[in-house]
């Protein structure tokens, strides 16, 4: 069996977040309320709504896709709600454009009649045009609706899952979207988290992703380097899965190695600099301090030797004797600057470990070395 296949646990990811997420889908999945799953670019929103899919109910019903971005304004209604024959036949403009794409000429079965009773999947909704809006809501709220130049109510049994990446809530706030639409579509919501956040998903992804593309252009690969391992675990990945998806199947194509090395898999980035290494370990070892200090920054900072800042607005605790009232920022020096090591407020171990910090003293750049070339 698969590891991404939904009938076995973990089928996400393996880190507690994404554990989290799977239990909440696999909890609402035989429900038919409305689903808005939001994250960044390419966390797996549409992976998530798929995963709904085929673990629930409906799994014998289609799975429609319809990327509210990805349509002109003018067609969304009529790819929605489908169109009747005649819908088009007094704008003589409209029906040559609707006609060339989606046959103005005759009747045309929308997304929504299409999703029968299986899943309706509004991918980035946030970007569904203004008038469409209200008709969304009346779908959401009624179950029903009416195809383009029609006059016949259609009732429909598709569960309707919602996905955006942006913010929802702040684009309420600031008039950008229904009120009401949102709580309509936002019953159930769940929130997919970055992939840097979820670092322990990072190799298992990479791992499955290399095997499939090894599969499939037939490559003697068996895995990465520690190197490469290691570079993967320290991008940020702006482009989340999407973009560690890319990135091992370019490497899968390129690479005539047993083992994929980190310039293959990152041969456009620079080597990383003395001072990113020397981040990584300082917040490997931050991570590594914090649950036998019971989570307590305090405690935490002491054992470390390093002091407790404080977030902006909140004063400054005493420095301890050692430490300068104010974070030195170290010059940069040649090789690379040491990182200032801060720890700002109680987190989650991984949440804290990521934070930025100063260190009271500057190490000497033989020292610098040295340490690197330890790690
Ligand atoms: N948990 C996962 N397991 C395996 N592959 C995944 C997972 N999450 C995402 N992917 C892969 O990452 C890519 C992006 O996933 P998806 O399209 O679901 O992201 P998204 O959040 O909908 O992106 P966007 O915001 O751009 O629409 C796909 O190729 C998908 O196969
Ligand atoms: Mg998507």
């Amino acid at each position: 069996m698969s590891p991404h296949d939904p009938r076995v646990e973990s089928a996400l990811g393996v880190s507690e977040a994404m554990r989290r997420v799977e239990l909440l889908l696999r909890q609402v999945a035989d429900s038919d309320s409305p689903l808005l799953i939001t994250g960044e670019r390419g966390v797996g929103k549409e992976v998530a709504a798929r995963f709904v899919h085929q673990i629930s109910t409906r799994a014998d019903e289609p799975f429609v896709t319809l990327n509210c971005a990805a349509i002109p304004d003018y067609l969304v209604e009529s790819q929605l709600f489908g169109h009747e024959k005649s819908a088009f036949t007094r704008d003589p403009e409209l029906i040559q454009i609707v006609g060339q794409l989606v046959g103005a000429q005759a009747r045309h079965h929308g997304y929504a009649e299409r999703a029968r009773n299986g899943i309706l999947f509004l991918d980035e909704v946030g970007e569904l045009p203004m008038p469409m809006r209200l008709k969304l809501l009346c779908l959401v709220q009624d179950r029903a609706f009416t195809r383009v130049g029609g006059e016949t109510t259609i009732e429909t049994g598709a569960r309707i899952i919602c996905a955006t990446n942006i913010d929802l809530t702040a684009a309420v706030t600031e008039g950008r979207f229904r009120q009401d639409l949102y709580d309509q579509i936002n019953v159930i919501s769940v929130a997919i988290p970055p992939l840097r956040d979820q670092t322990d998903d990072i190799l298992p992804l990479a791992h499955g992703f290399l095997r499939d593309f090894a599969k499939a252009f037939q490559r003697n690969v068996k895995g990465f380097t520690l190197e490469a391992e290691q570079a993967l675990l320290n991008q940020p990945w702006p482009g989340n899965v999407r973009e560690l998806r890319n990135r091992v199947e370019r490497a899968a194509a390129l690479s005539r190695a047993t083992r994929i090395g980190v310039n293959v898999l990152f041969s456009e980035a620079p080597l990383a600099t003395l001072a990113a290494v020397r981040d990584r370990a300082e917040r490997q070892h931050i991570r590594a301090v914090l649950p036998d200090a019971e989570n307590r920054i305090d405690e935490a900072a002491k054992r470390l030797g390093i002091s407790r800042r404080r977030p902006p607005g909140q004063g400054s605790p005493p420095a301890p004797a050692s430490t300068p009232p104010h974070p030195v920022r170290p010059k940069p020096r040649s090789g690379g600057a040491a990182a200032p090591v801060e720890v700002t407020q109680a987190s989650p171990p991984d949440a804290v470990a990521r934070r930025t910090v100063s260190r009271g003293k500057t190490r000497g750049f033989g020292q610098q070395r040295r340490l690197a070339s330890r790690r």
